[in-house]
């Protein structure tokens, strides 16, 4: 089994306290920074936190008496150190929300926008997630994998260790089975974690312009449970949206993903207010994403029922839309993550330091709150609370190590890739 100690580490975000339920309020700002710190890695997991002292008195009664910084070449050779030099080591990055798997690019829908056609407009037109369904019906399952291979070695690099992916370029059985085929396969094969999430009601299909509602029957009476019968998800998604799919026909598909074992999770409020917040605080949901628009009424809604808001400001950004109200939210004591939204069309970026610099400057989040809510609460907003997003012992160790001195360089330093090392399950990936 490996054994890896990373000491001499300058700030070490441990992120921990929060396994059981994600951060809130003033907690948000507590990394649980440990100066001086040492992680010492076992396996897959993480074996001990804490000071330089605290670590290798615990491994050395564990490992090996005689083990020491500068003999440890001699005395286990299984045992590899990376000396931090006095840098920043903080958990793996989590995306809790991209649609990974898709083909082809719509690099020219941004000049179309400049020219001030609208995002819904140009989906209306017949383009949009439409011209992307096409492309990913042509493209064979092999073709599939290799683009979102390779945009999962660029979520790597900087420092991502687990994304969520969603369907909803096939729209219709044969092609979602191919997403979700493909995302399970990368989540086998790549050293990124890939959580599936089924989105048949990404748009609605070329096929069924006239028709939507017998769309959202098929999705309910065959395509759900074909995809729980498969174990294809864990969550059900459904884009809310006026001009998309209706409250009722949202609230449709995700109770009927509930009956099958599929948790729900809602693109709300993006374009316009119309109450997905609300529907996801009535149904449970584990998250409501987006949220541009939402409602005074929406975010307290989300904060007594404990959904976690899940916000996109490479979407706003990109879309040249207004910010998602994140102050509001943790004042009324919404738990909040961070996500890239990774997309062709709307927020085409794998960078989650990009995401958190948007957070602090145009979302106001302290860089503290951004990376607790890329990290621990970014990992309950897809149930993995208590398996990713924190430096705790007993929890996977996945941590990347930062070239800088202190945590906040990240939204800093500014279109710089500050990842060093990224260590996936206790194996340095990238370094
Ligand atoms: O989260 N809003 C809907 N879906 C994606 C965009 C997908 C696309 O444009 O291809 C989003 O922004
Ligand atoms: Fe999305």
């Amino acid at each position: 089994m490996n054994r890896l100690i990373i000491h001499n580490i300058g700030q070490l975000l441990t992120l921990c306290g929060a396994s059981d339920r994600p951060k809130t309020g003033s907690a948000l700002s507590d990394l649980g920074i440990i100066e001086n710190g040492c992680v010492a890695i076992e396996g897959e997991t993480i074996a001990a936190v804490g000071t330089e002292q605290e670590v290798w008195n615990r491994i050395r009664q564990r490992w090996g008496e005689r083990l020491s910084v500068e003999v440890e070449v001699e005395v286990e050779a299984e045992v590899d150190v990376i000396d931090a030099g006095g840098r920043v080591v903080m958990p793996g990055m989590v995306d809790p929300h991209t649609h990974l798997v898709f083909a082809g690019t719509r690099e020219y829908e941004l000049e179309m926008r400049l020219q001030g056609a609208t995002y819904l407009e140009i989906l209306q037109a017949g383009g949009g997630i439409l011209a992307t369904t096409r492309q990913t019906r042509q493209a064979t399952e092999e073709e599939l994998l290799r683009q979102a291979s390779s945009r999962l070695d660029r979520f790597l690099q900087y420092g991502v260790t687990t994304v969520e992916a969603k369907s909803g370029y096939g729209l219709d059985w044969k092609h979602e089975w191919k997403q979700l085929r493909v995302a399970r396969r990368l989540h086998e094969t790549h050293p990124v974690d890939v959580v599936s999430t089924f989105m048949g009601m990404h748009a609605v299909p070329e096929e069924y312009r006239n028709n939507p509602d017998r769309y959202v029957d098929i999705v309910v009476d065959e395509i759900i449970p074909q995809v729980a019968d498969k174990g294809l998800a864990e969550f059900c998604d459904v884009f809310c949206e006026k001009g998309v799919f209706s409250l009722e026909q949202s609230r449709r598909v995700l109770e009927a993903g509930k009956r099958h074992g599929l948790m729900p999770k809602i693109h709300a409020d993006e374009m316009e207010s119309m109450g997905g917040a609300e529907l996801a605080a009535e149904l449970g949901a584990i998250s409501a994403d987006h949220l541009l628009r939402v409602s005074d009424r929406g975010i307290r809604r989300l904060a007594d029922t404990g959904v976690i808001a899940v916000l996109l400001p490479g979407t706003a950004f990109y879309l040249m839309a207004p910010f998602a109200r994140a102050r509001d939210m943790i004042e009324a004591g919404v738990a909040v993550a961070l996500s890239t939204d990774c997309n062709p069309g709307s927020s085409p970026t794998m960078s989650m330091p990009m995401i958190l610099n948007l957070a602090c400057l145009h979302m106001k989040m302290t860089p503290a709150e951004a990376i607790s809510a890329a990290t621990i609460n970014a990992a309950h907003a897809i149930g993995r609370g208590r398996k990713i997003g924190s430096l705790e012992e007993g929890k996977q160790a996945d941590l990347v190590l930062l070239d800088a001195p202190h945590y906040a360089f990240l939204q800093y330093h500014f279109g710089i890739n500050l990842i060093d090392t990224v260590i996936k399950k206790g194996r340095a990936v990238v370094k």
